[in-house]
């Protein structure tokens, strides 16, 4: 059998997206057919659309997402018709080197969906943005992309654990360990590096300093639990971190920009023996030189982090228990619900730098 739907597409480079009718298949073996609840707009939506990623037009966009699976494929025992579920990027294999030995994020033989989805009118074979394509009705995922939650949590937060804030939190409470009485600064705060605010605010830092460009994004910064700002437009970031810091830098700074000069502030403005996490992701020809002797003299730790190092299994309940228990304020990335017809419009807000995530709400 077959499900035609509603989906958002991408057909070429550059062109606003547009509402089409998709073809879905049932779900094959290890797989899984979502009913999707809401999926959040992020940037890499918006790259895809552009060709920034690559040029296996038609995309169907969409990948931070919630919803409840309707069906499952052969051999699929960790999820059943009827959970309620957040969607991952990539079912990880389990057996590899990395996922052996407890570092699935770095899994290098990850998978999707195998069965494609269509263009109702052409025919064309459609690429899922990230594996995922959850701008529509229905989409169809392989099984391990899935993790149940706890259905209680409404579907446009949850739905955000996918992508954009768990890299934030993540980045935060995993790659960066932050422990109860540590110092955090992070450079840019966009929807990561707030969620990185969150996050560090959940492990019990005791200063988190948010730094930006943007006096707008430094007053959200502060609702969410920044307890001192600096515009880095106004005054030297890591001189003002020193300063916060009695001198030493911060134990934990966390760059979620992903730009040179950010990535230097992030180097210079932790602690000695302090970590550094990259999780703002910088282009192909971008170069940073630092003199070698600060790179031997400052010791501490250099970190990138993927998808916030998590393990979703692990992490997605984990999260949503804490929402529910009113510990994690999830709702507060949710600046506005749309429709499916409306991503090309809020992709337009996106650059506006006034929306921390539109969710489009099925
Ligand atoms: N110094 C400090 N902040 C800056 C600077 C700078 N030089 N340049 C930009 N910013 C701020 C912006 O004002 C904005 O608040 O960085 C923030 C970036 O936020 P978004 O554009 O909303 O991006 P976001 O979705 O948060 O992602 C940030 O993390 O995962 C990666 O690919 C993602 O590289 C991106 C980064
Ligand atoms: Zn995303
Ligand atoms: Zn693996």
């Amino acid at each position: 059998m077959t499900h035609q739907v509603r989906a958002v597409v991408a057909r070429g480079k550059g062109a606003p997206v547009s509402l089409e009718t998709i073809i879905v298949p049932d779900p094959g073996p290890g797989e899984a057919l979502v009913k999707i609840e809401a999926c959040g707009v992020c940037h890499t939506d918006l790259h895809y659309r552009e060709g920034g990623i690559n040029d296996d037009f038609p995309f169907l966009l969409g990948h931070e997402a919630a919803g409840v699976v309707e069906s499952v494929g052969e051999g699929v025992t960790d999820v059943a018709p009827g959970d309620f579920v957040i969607l991952n990027w990539r079912a990880v294999c389990g057996r590899c080197r990395a996922c052996r030995r407890g570092r699935p994020w770095y899994c290098f033989d990850t998978h999707n969906a195998e069965q494609k989805m269509t263009l109702a009118s052409t025919g064309q074979e459609l690429s899922p943005a990230l594996g995922i394509g959850a701008f529509a009705e229905k989409t169809l995922v392989a099984a391990g992309q899935c993790t149940k939650v706890d259905r209680a949590a409404s579907a446009a937060a949850a739905g955000l654990l996918g992508c954009g804030v768990m890299a934030g939190i993540g980045a935060a409470i995993n790659t960066g360990n932050v422990g109860r009485g540590d110092s955090v600064a992070v450079i840019g705060c966009g929807g990561v590096g707030d969620a990185a605010v969150v996050g560090s605010r959940l492990a019990g830092a005791a200063k988190i300093i948010a730094v930006d460009i943007d006096d707008r994004k430094l007053a959200t910064a502060r609702k969410l639990g920044a307890t001192h700002t600096v515009n880095s437009r106004q005054s030297d970031p890591v001189e003002a971190i020193r300063e916060l810091t009695g001198g030493f830098g911060a134990d934990v700074v966390i760059e979620a920009v992903g730009r040179p000069e950010t990535y230097r502030q992030a180097f210079y403005a932790r602690d000695l023996a302090g970590t550094v996490v990259l999780v703002g992701v910088p282009t192909p020809e971008m170069k940073l030189e630092l003199p070698l002797l600060d790179v031997f003299g400052r010791g501490g730790t250099l970190k990138s982090s993927w998808y916030g190092d998590c393990l979703p299994s692990r992490d997605f309940p984990m999260l949503i228990d804490l929402y529910l228990q009113g510990r994690l304020d999830l709702d507060a990335f949710v600046t506005e619900t749309i429709g499916l017809d409306e991503v090309e419009k809020a992709f337009d807000r996106m650059h506006g730098g006034e929306v921390l995530r539109s969710v489009v709400v099925l």
